[in-house]
């Protein structure tokens, strides 16, 4: 029997990352939460690089298997899940004989001789990836400091990067009308609102620093960074508890988090920003004088 000790390391990976996550609430530093967060979507990202699509798909849904089949008979019937040849499709080969559905189909789009939509894949997950690591560089590395001048210049080669990753993730989700395992056309569509949300508050970013308002560039790039978080961990680690509490449904789990995930980072982005921010204006307020909730704080 297959022991993907590979998925088993991504559970403990995921037990660890739980950990920093509230040791670093409890401390008010989140460095390594986001550090471990960036290591890990790498992680699982360049595998499909190195292993090819096929075994990057069954790592990913071996992942899901587990939960997705806990406490399910052998011979079980159920809406959203499905069988797949020989187990090809799961990093568990025959462990498990149910899979989701929109897992099986995946699968079958790449595993198919389909190279356009294969190098799709590749164009998407290597250039948002490379967006993901240097969008928090941006951030680290703000354009009014010291790097002015290379905050500049990786904007613009972050953007671009982005640009291509995004018309791939469009031109994939424009084939999903003929899936219905993911829920044809609104995966389509929910896919293009995910793309909205993340390309659109780059580009209101981009467009708010070219006409000189710095205030309004920070907040839009905290958006983006929000969305960017969304579409990637919100979405997966949504999936992963949504999934087998709605897997008598087909889809449905798969289109909450595509419709979701990329507002739901921008909502959760915003509060964050809005929290530091008061924090800094606290005791700017306290060293004038002055109520923090007058509003005079920020205007200096
Ligand atoms: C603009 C927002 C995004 C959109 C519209 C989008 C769309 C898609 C689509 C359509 C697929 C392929 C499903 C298929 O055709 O069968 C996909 C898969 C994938 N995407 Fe994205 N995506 C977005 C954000 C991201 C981000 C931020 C990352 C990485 C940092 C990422 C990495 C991946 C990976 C690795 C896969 C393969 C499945 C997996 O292993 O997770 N995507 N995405």
């Amino acid at each position: 029997m297959t022991i993907p000790v590979g998925v088993i390391a991504v559970y403990v990976a995921l037990v660890a990352w739980l950990v920093l996550l509230v040791l670093a609430i409890r401390g008010r530093r989140y460095g390594w939460v986001i550090g471990f967060g960036i290591a890990l979507m790498l992680v699982l990202n360049v595998r499909y690089l190195v292993e090819g699509a096929p075994a990057g798909i069954a790592f990913f849904i071996g992942i899901y298997d587990v939960l997705n089949n806990l406490g399910l008979a052998p011979d079980a019937k159920v809406a959203g899940m499905t069988a797949c040849v020989d187990g090809q499709c799961s990093a568990w080969g025959e462990r498990f004989a149910m899979h989701t559905t929109w897992g099986v189909a995946f699968y079958q789009r790449f595993v198919a001789d389909a190279p356009l939509r294969s190098m799709l894949l590749y164009g998407h997950l290597l250039f948002n990836s490379l967006v993901f690591v240097l969008m928090h560089v941006q951030m680290l590395r703000t354009g009014s400091g010291a790097h002015r001048r290379a905050h500049k210049v990786l904007g613009r080669v972050n953007f671009l990067l982005l640009t291509l990753s995004v018309v791939c993730a469009v031109w994939l989700a424009s084939e999903h009308g003929a899936v219905p395992q993911y829920g044809g056309r609104l995966s389509e569509f929910g896919f293009y609102s995910m793309a909205a949300f993340v390309y659109g508050t780059a580009v209101m970013g981009v467009l708010a620093i070219r006409s000189g308002d710095r205030v309004a560039h920070r907040v839009w790039m905290w958006r983006f960074v929000g969305t960017m978080w969304g579409s990637f961990w919100l979405f997966r680690v949504m999936l992963f508890v949504l999934d087998p509490l709605l897997r008598e449904h087909e889809a449905v789990a798969l289109l909450i988090c595509i419709w979701s995930s990329a507002p739901l980072g921008m909502l959760i982005a915003e509060l964050i920003r809005r929290r530091i921010d008061a924090s800094k204006e606290l005791p700017l307020a306290a060293m004038r004088g002055l109520s923090p909730g007058n509003g005079v704080a920020g205007a200096g």
